[in-house]
């Protein structure tokens, strides 16, 4: 398949990388159906394409027809056959849980056609373990952006073990469609390269003060005007979400070992479901406003 053959992207999950990649495909001009399993995460997903949209054109970043021809072309649905049966290129973007992926490669790779190439947007898990699921190995890898993706440059394409060099020069060709800068990862590792930095960057940050060695605002203003960071530690935490950089920790700690654990820190956010800026609660407060404060 060529890159001109790639007319329909489907993007599986709604959620804030979802729906940020379904933003990014249709400002690039494809059609894209973005699909979740209810009706409510679809219908979130899409409003906050809109806002963004409107963010970016109040900005003149686009001009509002493009924000108006953009919105229009993302469909929102929860069936999954009918999210996949004319897409030429699937983006995975639901939970950080390799149970939860394979169930979704299961359920897509029964319904989506066969010259279709599925990318996952895991931040973490085995491109090659997930492959297996699948009956076109060759025809999948990994495609990570990063938070918010309509603001962010980088975007990791991954390979797994069997995956076929056309297809990561595919991926790489429909990353700069989506006018983003692609990065080979040739090694399907834990964390692959950006999170293998910055994931146990915000864990540190969570043991110091467990350690009570430094306070919340304390760390985030080194990271920010010390490590010249845009956000700090935490304030990237909450953009990222808590339960995110939880399920990559655990991960790299089952995988590569002790160095990886997650803080207790971090795991009373992830049990008090206080994920950060999605849910209004993180290592700040956003219910009434952005809520970070760094002296
Ligand atoms: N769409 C449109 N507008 C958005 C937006 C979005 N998705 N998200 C935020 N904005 C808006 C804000 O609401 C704010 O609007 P306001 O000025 O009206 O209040 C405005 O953008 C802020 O943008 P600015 O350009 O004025 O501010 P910055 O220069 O600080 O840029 C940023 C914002 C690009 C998000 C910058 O802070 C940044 O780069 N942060 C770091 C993000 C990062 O590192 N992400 C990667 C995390 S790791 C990851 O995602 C991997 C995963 O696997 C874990």
């Amino acid at each position: 398949m060529e890159l001109e053959d790639i007319n329909t992207v489907a993007v599986l999950g709604a959620g804030n990388m979802g729906h940020g990649i379904a933003e990014v495909a249709a400002m690039a001009g494809y059609d894209v159906n973005m699909r979740d399993i209810e009706e409510e995460f679809v219908q979130d997903g899409y409003e906050s394409i809109e806002w963004s949209l409107d963010k970016l054109a109040e900005k003149d970043r686009l001009s509002r027809d493009e924000a108006d021809a953009a919105v229009e072309r993302v469909t929102p649905l929860v069936d999954m056959e009918e999210a996949v049966a004319d897409a030429d290129f699937v983006i995975e973007a639901v939970p950080e849980q390799m149970e939860i992926k394979k169930d979704v490669y299961g359920e897509l790779e029964s319904v989506a056609p066969d010259h279709a190439i599925f990318a996952t947007n895991t931040s973490s898990l085995s491109i090659s373990e997930l492959a297996e699921v699948t009956e076109r190995p060759e025809r999948f890898c990994g495609m990570h952006f990063f938070n918010p993706p309509v603001r962010m440059q980088l975007v990791e394409v991954i390979s797994g073990e069997q995956t076929a060099e056309e297809t990561l020069e595919l991926t790489e060709d429909l990353a700069e469609e989506f006018e983003k800068t692609p990065v080979r990862v040739h090694k399907d590792s834990p964390g692959f390269i950006v999170n293998r930095i910055l994931v146990p960057l915000m864990n540190e940050a969570c043991w110091l003060v467990n350690e009570d060695e430094a306070t919340i605002a304390a760390v985030d203003s080194t990271t920010k005007y010390g490590m010249g960071l845009p956000m700090g530690s935490f304030e990237l935490g909450d953009q990222v979400g808590n339960d995110v950089s939880y399920h990559v920790l655990e991960y790299m700690h089952e995988v590569l070992g002790e160095a990886y654990e997650p803080a207790p820190l971090l795991e009373e956010k992830v049990r008090n479901e206080e994920l950060g800026k999605k849910t209004g609660k993180g290592f700040y407060d956003y219910e009434d406003g952005p809520g970070v404060e760094i002296p």
